[in-house]
């Protein structure tokens, strides 16, 4: 996952695809790498690191051309290395492909490649569809072979391929995953955004799904998979730079949270069978957790929003797996001499893997001979690096400061986890096991349809924007959602007091602040506590507050009880957080942006904290 360009024209073809990955960095990534088509056949460079760390490699080790493709990766599936990094290349080193996506079906297609033959350099699913195109072109021509081979696969794609047999054009297909096309003054470009190539053309063919590009310097002729043309014409991009690099979106966050649906997919995949109702897990992960003794103890560890994600995992873990847990905010954690032993799992939750408070806690967690399992979405980070195993999020790179795709995929990853054990112990009955799988299987859709309550949020968000004081309460598994809704409104929003409280703790304290028109934001969505809640929002109302309730789809009789209603889709209980996520994201965002708040980069805060 990551950028994709292509260029096929006059120019020196090295200097055009640096200059385009160069526009892309902004999206994060961990290594790069072109493979251009000249005279010599094919040529390929690769670097872990910066694109500016390749440009030092093609200074050393030039290539010439004017036909290649380039391509920047945030790993998701295998390490970020060398020869994890694309381009890939078939066994003749005559093909090159360069890939964002997931290849659903890779396992049983690079097992059928390798009967065959074919010998494989990478643990990415990309380099089965270079392979792929290798064996069909040893009985038809490459457009064939690249649709052929395209057939084939499950899941989704945005690739492009270049062919020493076929040298004067550029391949590229998608399904899923965005693909561009950008017509300069004699050169043709791919691009998987459209920032990478604004500086060059701003005339740009946008693919659909299951088209397939043959692109020269002159333009692209588009097909469908059957080989059938296609017409469109081009279309001008009136974006400027800024615009386009958030996909349109005025925000990074915005951005990220619309991208949700998305990135809970990644987290499942590969993991959650729903038809079978299995949960699996990569070999390393798979090892630790069987390997774990039936009385073990857990303890989560993590800072801000991922320590939230760490409290939904509690609540998961106990009820549904029946195994006691502990969390812990990692800069309490370290200094608070824990006891652990080798009985003792530490789960490090973190989105970037560089938390230095967490980083520290789970050294200390390893001194003391506890095992350590990371719920991590940076492959190659230090704690991904340090644990025992990792759960990676592959919530895809976040942007902005605030965190959003990251924490609903944090949540999902300890959902993962939670019925993994619950399995292994058997302590679901079969009739709630199904249940509990079949939710966390709709989870994307069910976000996606949250994301539909934006406009009756942005409406609320402008009514309650003059405020300057906020409580968010709520209970069990949501009780989270209160802290992490808060969270967000005075991180993006710094002339805000935002609070989030346990309700039942309200009468305890916070309640002698409430007055007429505090707004206090309630998560009552359907669980065992939602007469508690609404008790709770009673209380609040007996003292003229503003109640903005999140309740679930279907419930009529919460209307008397709101003054301002959102309603998210029904979901196991255990799931809800996620789906509640939404809104409040979205409320924070609106609240911010009518008080004109710098909401991708907000005052004081950074997107790492790798400083005590
Ligand atoms: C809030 C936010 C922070 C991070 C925290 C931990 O929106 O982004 O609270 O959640 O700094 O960071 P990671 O997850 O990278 O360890």
């Amino acid at each position: 996952m990551c950028g994709i360009v292509g260029y096929v024209g006059r120019a020196p073809v090295v200097e055009a695809l640096l200059d385009a990955l160069g526009r892309l960095e902004y999206r994060g990534y961990d290594s790069a790498g072109v493979a251009v088509l000249n005279s010599q056949g094919l040529e390929v460079r690769k670097r872990v690191g910066k694109i500016r760390e390749l440009a030092a490699t093609l200074r050393r080790r030039p290539i010439t051309g004017h036909l290649g493709v380039g391509h920047s990766r945030w790993a998701t599936h295998g390490e970020p290395t060398e020869r994890n990094a694309h381009p890939h290349v078939d066994c003749t080193g005559k093909l090159a492909v360069v890939h964002n996506g997931i290849i659903e079906n890779y396992g049983p297609l690079k097992e059928r490649l390798i009967a065959k033959g074919h010998k494989f350099a990478s643990q990415t699913d990309t380099e089965v569809i270079v392979h792929l195109v290798e064996e069909f072109a040893k009985r038809h021509p490459i457009p064939e072979a690249f649709r052929l081979a395209l057939k084939e696969l499950r899941g989704s794609y945005a690739v492009c391929l270049i062919a020493e047999q076929d040298a004067k054009r550029l391949f590229g297909a998608k399904n899923g995953s965005p693909l561009i096309v950008g017509i300069g003054q004699h050169e043709s470009f791919f691009a998987s955004d459209v920032p990478a190539i604004l500086s060059r053309t701003r005339r740009v063919v946008y693919l659909n799904d299951l088209e397939v590009v043959e692109l020269t310097a002159e333009g692209p002729k588009l097909t469908t998979l059957e080989g059938k043309p296609v017409r469109r014409n081009p279309t001008t991009v009136d974006w400027d730079i800024t615009a386009a690099r958030k996909g349109g979106y005025p925000h990074f966050m915005l951005k990220e949270i619309h991208e949700q649906p998305e990135a809970i997919e990644q987290t499942l995949f590969n993991r959650l069978d729903p038809a079978k109702g299995r949960i699996v897990f990569d070999r390393r992960s798979k090892r630790f957790l069987d390997g774990l003794s039936p009385s073990e103890q857990f303890i989560i560890i993590a800072c801000g929003t991922a320590y939230h994600a760490g409290l939904v995992g509690e609540y998961m873990l106990e009820e549904l797996a029946r195994v006691p847990v502990d969390v812990d905010l990692a800069s309490e954690f370290r200094y608070r001499g824990a006891s652990l032993n080798r009985h003792t799992t530490v789960i490090a939750v973190t989105q970037s893997g560089e938390t230095a408070d967490t980083l520290a806690g789970i050294r200390l967690a390893k001194a003391q001979g506890a095992k350590v399992l990371a719920v991590c979405n940076v492959m190659g980070s230090s704690i991904a690096r340090e644990a025992d195993a990792v759960l990676y999020t592959h919530a895809g790179p976040e942007i902005a400061v605030a965190s959003t795709k990251a924490y609903t995929s944090q949540v999902t990853a300890l959902a993962l986890l939670t019925l993994y054990l619950a399995k292994q112990r058997r302590h679901v009955p079969p009739a709630q096991w199904r249940k509990l799988v079949d939710g966390l299987a709709s989870l994307p859709r069910l976000i996606d349809q949250a994301l539909a309550s934006e406009p009756a949020v942005k409406a609320i968000a402008a009514k309650y924007a003059a405020a300057r004081n906020f409580y968010y309460l709520g209970r069990r598994y949501n009780f989270p959602s209160a802290l992490e809704g808060a969270l967000k409104l005075k991180e993006v929003c710094p002339v805000i007091h935002a609070e989030g409280y346990a309700a039942g703790e309200m009468k305890h304290g916070p309640i002698s602040l409430i007055r007429k028109g505090w707004p206090v934001v309630f998560v009552a969505t359907a669980s065992p506590v939602y007469e508690k809640v609404i008790s709770n929002i009673e209380e609040v109302r007996a003292r003229k507050g503003e109640c903005i309730v999140i309740a679930s789809e279907g419930d009529a009789a919460i209307k008397r009880h709101a003054d301002s209603l959102i309603t998210v889709p029904r979901t196991e209980e255990f799931l809800s957080p996620v789906v509640v996520a939404v809104p409040l994201q979205l409320f924070a965002y609106y609240v911010a942006d009518a008080n004109g708040a710098d909401i991708d980069q907000p005052p004081n805060l950074a997107k790492s904290v790798t400083v005590e």
